[in-house]
């Protein structure tokens, strides 16, 4: 069984869809095969691999309730590559958000829905996640939790010359915990959708969010889009900066 993994999402390194592309794949086994959707010029490359798979999952991320127009340019020569070669793959699709509600995903699967109707391709359903950047974030702050780990060990040995220091491992696995239930929803979804790929069957539309209540995530979405703001040249990305005049 060949499944192709498409990830979509523009960005070059770090993006939500290429940390839940990571997880999907952990769970659907066979052979699967990973590829980048950034430019036309990646279009021919992907195509070519969907001859001979079973399946192809898109992992991308939600643009204005939609799909990135990079993405759907790409769809456009898939529907016309599937039908003049006959290809009837199941689409599998993960769609990821920056608000909370992982349901504002419903207009892209039925975009995904239709195109499959039109090429003649088996639409066989989609995670949904809301809070992507912030899941994203998840991934970072347990490869620095490892690290610190690793520090402490290293400095525990130095002074004390054991191994294990204690407080240090509780505080991991404290902080190890609490990652793994932000992503709780996330994974029981991806290991459920991935039974469905391997058997080659209909996972439905499923939608899920990072397991955090909305009030505490609105409180943390401001102070980090804030930061992020003043470093892309003011308040409010910029919107509040002098612009240079166009002369049209
Ligand atoms: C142009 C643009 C439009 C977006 N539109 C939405 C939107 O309509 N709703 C939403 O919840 N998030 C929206 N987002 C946020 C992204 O969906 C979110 O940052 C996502 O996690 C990015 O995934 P990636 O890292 O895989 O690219 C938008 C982001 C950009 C850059």
């Amino acid at each position: 069984m060949k499944t192709v993994f498409i990830n979509g999402s523009p960005k070059k390194r770090f993006s939500a869809s290429a940390y839940f592309l990571f997880l999907q794949r952990l769970f659907t086994g066979g052979q699967t095969v990973t590829e980048k959707l950034r430019t036309p010029a990646d279009h021919s490359r992907i195509l070519e691999q969907l001859r001979g798979a079973d399946a192809v999952v898109f992992c991308l991320p939600l643009y204005v309730d939609g799909i990135p127009s990079h993405v759907l340019r790409f769809m456009e020569e898939m529907e016309a590559f599937c039908r003049q070669n006959g290809l009837h793959l199941n689409v599998y699709c993960i769609a990821n958000n920056g608000f909370i509600e992982g349901r504002q995903n419903e207009p892209l699967m039925q975009i995904f829905e239709h195109f499959c109707a039109r090429s003649g391709l088996t639409w066989s359903g989609g995670v949904g996640i809301g809070g992507g950047v912030m899941l994203n974030v998840t991934r970072i702050l347990f490869v620095v939790n490892i690290g610190l780990l690793a520090l402490n060990t290293l400095l525990s040995v130095i002074n004390t010359g054991s191994f294990f220091p204690q407080e240090a491992w509780i505080s991991f696995a404290e902080n190890a915990a609490l990652l793994l239930y932000f992503n709780l929803g996330v994974l029981y979804y991806m290991i459920r959708m991935g039974c469905h790929i391997r058997k080659g069957t209909f996972s439905g539309k499923k939608y899920t969010r990072i397991l955090i209540p909305s009030f505490v995530f609105i409180i943390f979405a401001d102070i980090f889009f804030i930061i992020i703001s003043l470093f892309e040249g003011g308040l409010f990305r910029g919107w509040l900066a002098k612009k240079p005049y166009e002369k049209i």
